[in-house]
């Protein structure tokens, strides 16, 4: 997509990959507007970042949604690229009972949020004369890790959401465009420190670079392999994976 002259409504831009790509994208060129529930990170990234501006969103409250998407065309009327990338990941089990609030929680934050959200704002994005809706989804939504099973359903779930979204709006000036990170060093699983995930700077530049071709799929490189699922019988490849990820020989 075009990497300059956009405005750009990203959610979890307070953090992590968030807020890289909102700096990226706010350093290129672009109006970038961020949101997120905690208001004094979105403070201190718009601090940071002088013309930057800020929404507080709860992606999980439906009206808060539909207030801000108001809120959102009122105040920028040139806004024509939504970044749906917030989104939270916690361990569970699914060889037992599932935490009510877990499942709800990672339901609606990952999959509703998103589709709510762009539902919200797509006949605003398909008056101008070019758009993009962009999804951060998860290597994890091709190849799920067996402990946060939740979570990956989420993924898989946005990723095929965005394949009939795009198919719907193919013809329109709206694209839509997935990024599929990798493991990413960032506050998510409290992954900061993590040395088998990649640095945070190394996503943001691939991603960027990504961004900046007219892929539909982000897919950075170490996502790839997971990209690429085997496709039919892919159970040993799971196996492999959740036994590399959780040190089993
Ligand atoms: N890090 C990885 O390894 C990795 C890999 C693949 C994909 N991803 C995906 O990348 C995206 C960004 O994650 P990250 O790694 O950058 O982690 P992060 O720093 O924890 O970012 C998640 C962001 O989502 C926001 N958020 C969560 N719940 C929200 C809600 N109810 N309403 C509004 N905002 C909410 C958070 O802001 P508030 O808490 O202030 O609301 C936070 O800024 C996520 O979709 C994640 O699934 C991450």
């Amino acid at each position: 997509m075009k990497l300059t002259g956009n405005t750009v409504f990203i959610t979890g831009g307070g953090s992590g990959i968030g807020r890289g790509i909102a700096e990226a994208l706010h350093n290129t060129g672009n109006k970038v507007i961020i949101s997120g529930r905690r208001k004094s990170l979105l403070d201190e990234v718009t601090t940071a970042n002088p013309g930057m501006g800020s929404l507080k969103l709860d992606i999980e409250n439906a009206s808060s949604i539909a207030s801000a998407s108001q809120t959102l065309i009122e105040r920028y009327p040139d806004l024509n690229v939504v970044f749906n990338n917030a989104g939270i990941m916690q361990f569970d089990d699914a060889a037992g009972a599932i935490d009510e609030n877990l499942l709800t929680s990672t339901i609606t934050t990952n999959l509703l949020g998103p589709i709510r959200l762009t539902s919200a704002l797509i006949e605003h994005l398909k008056k101008q004369k070019e758009a993009a809706v962009l999804y951060t989804t998860s290597w994890l939504a091709f190849t799920p890790f067996a402990l946060t099973a939740v979570y990956c359903s989420t993924k898989a779930a946005l990723h095929s959401y965005a394949l009939s979204q795009r198919y719907k709006l193919r013809g329109t000036s709206v694209r839509v465009i997935e990024i599929v990170p990798p493991w990413t060093q960032t506050d998510m699983l409290n992954s900061t420190e993590e040395p088998r995930a990649i640095p945070l700077q190394e996503c943001l530049d691939e991603t960027m670079r990504l961004l900046g071709t007219d892929v539909d799929e982000v897919v950075l490189d170490r996502a790839k392999q997971l990209r690429n699922n085997v496709g039919p019988n892919e159970h040993p490849y799971v196996i492999e994976f959740n036994n590399w990820l959780l040190g089993v020989e």
